[in-house]
This record gives C-alpha cells, structure tokens and sequence, in this order.
C-alpha cells in the first residue's frame, strides 16, 4: 500500500552524511599526510613522529610516498611485516570508540580511501612525504 501513500509521509527525512569528495569537500586530499602534519613544535603529528612511537619500529628513510612505499615492508608476505591494511585499521581503529581517529576525526574510511562517484573506482590517497 506504500505507492498509495502520500510521499511525505512514506519517506524518511533527509539524512545525507558528510562523505568527503562525494557529498562534501574533502579535507584529506593526500591522505595520511594531510592529516598527520606539524601544527605547532609541541604538535608534530607527522607519520615520522607518529611511527617512532611504535616501540622497535625500524627506519622509515626509504619512505617517500606515503602510504605507497610503506608497502615494501608491510607486504605481509612470510618473514615480512603485517600486511599495510591491517597495521593501518589497526591504528585508528584498535582502540574502538576511544581511538582518536573516531572520536576526533568522525573515524572516517573516506579519510583515507577515495572513491570516484563516476566510475565506482576505489584508492588509497596518497601524497609525498611531509618529514
Ligand atoms: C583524518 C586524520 C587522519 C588520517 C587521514 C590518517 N591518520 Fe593516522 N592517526 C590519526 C590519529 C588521530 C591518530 C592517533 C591514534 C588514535 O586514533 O588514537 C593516528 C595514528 C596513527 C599512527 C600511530 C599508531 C600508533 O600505534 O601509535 C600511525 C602509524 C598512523 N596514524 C598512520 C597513518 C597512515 C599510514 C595514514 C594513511 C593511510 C593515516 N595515518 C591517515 C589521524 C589520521
Ligand atoms: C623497513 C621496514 C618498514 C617500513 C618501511 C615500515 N614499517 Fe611499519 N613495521 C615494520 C615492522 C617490522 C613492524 C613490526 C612487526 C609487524 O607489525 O608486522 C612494523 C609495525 C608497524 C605498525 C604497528 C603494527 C601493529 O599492529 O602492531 C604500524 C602502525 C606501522 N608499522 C606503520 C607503518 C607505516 C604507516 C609505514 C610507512 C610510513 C611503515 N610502517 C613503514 C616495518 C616497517
Ligand atoms: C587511516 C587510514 C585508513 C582508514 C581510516 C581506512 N582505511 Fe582501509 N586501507 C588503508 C590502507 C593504507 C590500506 C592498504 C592499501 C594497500 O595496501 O594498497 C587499506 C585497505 C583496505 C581494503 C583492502 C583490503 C585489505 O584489507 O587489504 C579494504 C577493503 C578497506 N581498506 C576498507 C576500509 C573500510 C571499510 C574502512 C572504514 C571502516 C577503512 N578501510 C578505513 C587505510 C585506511
């Protein structure tokens, strides 16, 4: 009986979310490295500081697109570092509600991923190091 309704009763307001690059601009255009950037000497939020609190992570010096070339280790194979997509989720995502990324920054996928509405295509967003 829905098609005989009048619309305005059948259909739910409209909700439409903050989706960067689709609904709305994004911020976050390069990715990590437009987010994990020096504000300030005392908020140096770069990945070059952010990596160093990993205890016993190796040199990242190799590393100059980011996340790209973070792959050579992260590639998950046996021997290797976890694969990227996991370190990376892991991150952000670990610590559930309490993980900064989602109670500061909405803990967004389109953060880091891009998807492009004309062809449905997904990447990584990526940039040059910052460090
Ligand atoms: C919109 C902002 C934002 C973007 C984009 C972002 N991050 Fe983060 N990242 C954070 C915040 C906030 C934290 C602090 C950790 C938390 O969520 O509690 C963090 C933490 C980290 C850490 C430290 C983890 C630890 O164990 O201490 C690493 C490494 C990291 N991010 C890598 C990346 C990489 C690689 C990318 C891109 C693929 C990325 N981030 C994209 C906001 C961001
Ligand atoms: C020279 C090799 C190497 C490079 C380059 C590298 N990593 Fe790692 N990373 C490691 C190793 C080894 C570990 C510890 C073992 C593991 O987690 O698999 C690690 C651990 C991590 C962890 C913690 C994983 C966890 O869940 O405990 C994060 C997050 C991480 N790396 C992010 C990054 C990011 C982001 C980059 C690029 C900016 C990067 N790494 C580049 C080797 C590397
Ligand atoms: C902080 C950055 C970041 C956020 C936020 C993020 N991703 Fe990812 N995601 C990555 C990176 C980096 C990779 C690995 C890309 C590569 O290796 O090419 C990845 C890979 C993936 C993959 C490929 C499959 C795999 O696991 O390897 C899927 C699917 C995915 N992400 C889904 C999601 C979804 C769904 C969300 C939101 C709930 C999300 N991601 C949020 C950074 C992020």
């Amino acid at each position: 009986m829905l098609a005989s309704q009048p619309r305005s009763q059948t259909k739910p307001p409209i909700q439409t979310p903050d989706l960067p690059g689709i609904t709305a601009p994004d911020k976050f255009s390069s990715g990590c490295v437009s987010c994990h950037v020096k504000l300030a000497a005392d908020k140096d939020f770069r990945l070059v500081q952010a990596i160093k609190l990993i205890k016993g992570h190796p040199s990242i010096a190799a590393v100059k697109t980011v996340p790209n070339d973070c792959r050579a280790c992260h590639s998950g194979k046996p021997g290797a570092a976890k694969p990227l997509s996991e370190a990376v989720h892991k991150a952000h995502f670990g610590k559930k509600s309490k993980s900064e990324f989602v109670s500061q920054f909405h803990g967004q996928c389109l953060s880091c991923h891009s998807i492009d509405p004309a062809t449905g295509k997904q990447r990584v967003k990526s940039g040059p190091k910052n460090w």
